[in-house]
Formats: C-alpha cells, structure tokens, sequence
C-alpha cells in the first residue's frame, strides 16, 4: 500500500516529538503493509509554518535509522498546506515541497468549517503556478459533507481527492464517513492516506481502512486506490511494492 499523507516526522508539527515516536510509527505503517509513505507535516495552518528545509533533515534522520534497521519503507518528502486565501502568493517555489518532491503535486487540506470563497479561483492560480492540488481528508470539510459533489469543481483543476483511513471508517463521525463513501462513488477519489499523528491515537495503519473501501468500490478498485493510482500521483519514481 502507498500513504500518500502522514505526519511521521519527529519534532515538526502535532506529529511525533521525537525520532524514536517516528520510528515507531513508520515501523506500524510497514507491519501493517505500507511500503510507500509520504512524509507531509503541516505548513501555514497558522500554527506551523515548517520550512522545506527543516522537513528534509528530518527526513534524512529518519531515513538514516530506517536503513540501520534494513526496514524496506521508502518515505518521501512533503508538507500539508492549508487551502485558504491565496494560499501560494507568499510562497516562493523554494518554499513549498511537492509531493515526493516531485514537483507536481501539491497537498492542500481544507478548512474544517467551510471552503473558502474562490476555491476555484485559488486551485486555478495554483495550477497557473504549474502544480496539481491533491486534498487530503476532503471527507471532513462540512461543505463537502453536505454535497459531495462540490468536488466535481474542483476536479477541474485536477485536484484529486485522497480520503482518510479515519474518515472511511467513522472516526470523524457519519457525515465524514457518508462524504467519503460518496466521493468513491463518483470516482474522484485517488489514494488513501492514514493522516498518522501518534501510533495509538491515529495510527499510521490503512489496512483496515482498505477494508472499508473494498466494501464500497469492490476488491479491484480497492486494490488499484491502495497502490496504481497513488504511483500515478507519484511518477516518475518507480516504486518498489518490496517484501
Ligand atoms: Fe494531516
């Protein structure tokens, strides 16, 4: 399986505080058999505001101890943006880390309350800038929650909707979990993330999640939401499923 969204970086954000918390989360994300994970703490949620630079060394502190311990995990670098205003105008490009870092994806989470005015006109500046929005957990946006289908518009600026293994699952209550069911439904959703924070308070666990997702989508589309679409979202790397 591919995590195309988690908070497993030590000391950056409301993740773990430390390398060994990290540690312990990547190590669940691979029992549970996750073999690729994007590493993506918050920036500009008004609480963090973490630079590219300070989540690539604590990437490869991270890295550095997952190849001591020979764990076949790839992480990959990237930061959590939230999607207000004009999110992009204060940011130069050497201020923003893609998805994988890969230059093409950007991940975008959505204000809780609300969507902000212009959506559509801020996800078209962000394609102007030359990125894609990938919007994580869009199951838990009250606006979406009420007409899923809003993010059809949204779809037009390409933006893919990755859903949460809590939002499937009811954890964030029966409008995430109805949202979410519906947007596989229509076919707009392209990963799922377990938007892991702490090994037992939101694991970095998705099997389960996987599950949930077989029941609404079939075994097929499951399996091609656990690992083809997100290696779409994350080429040119080529990824190895591993042991
Ligand atoms: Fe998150």
């Amino acid at each position: 399986m591919i995590d195309l969204h988690a908070h497993v970086l030590p000391g950056l954000d409301d993740g773990p505080d430390t390398l060994e918390g990290a540690l312990e989360l990547l190590r669940q994300a691979y029992e549970d058999g996750v073999r690729v994970i994007v590493a993506s703490p918050h920036a500009g949620d008004g609480r963090y505001e973490t630079h590219p630079s300070e989540i690539r060394g604590a990437l490869d502190a991270v890295k550095a101890r997952l190849e001591e311990d020979s764990l076949a995990l790839t992480v990959l670098p990237g930061m959590e943006l939230y999607l207000e205003g004009d999110v992009l105008k204060n940011r130069e490009d050497d201020e923003l880390l893609t998805v994988g870092g890969l230059g093409r994806y950007l991940c975008f989470e959505l204000p809780t309350t609300s969507l902000p005015f212009f959506i559509e006109e801020i996800l078209f500046r962000v394609n102007l800038r030359g990125y894609l929005p990938m919007i994580v957990h869009p199951e838990r946006n009250v606006e979406i929650q009420r007409d899923p289908s809003v993010f059809r518009s949204l779809a037009r600026h390409d933006a893919v909707a990755v859903i949460s293994a809590g939002g499937i699952m009811g954890a964030y209550g029966r409008r995430a979990k109805k949202a979410a069911t519906e947007l596989l439904r229509m076919g707009l959703v392209r990963g799922i993330c377990s938007d892991a924070h702490s090994a037992r308070h939101r694991p970095a666990v998705l099997s389960e999640a996987l599950r949930a997702v077989e029941a609404v989508v079939g075994s097929t589309e499951a399996a091609r939401l656990a690992w083809d679409y997100p290696a779409e979202i994350l080429k040119p790397l080529e990824l190895s499923r591993g042991p």
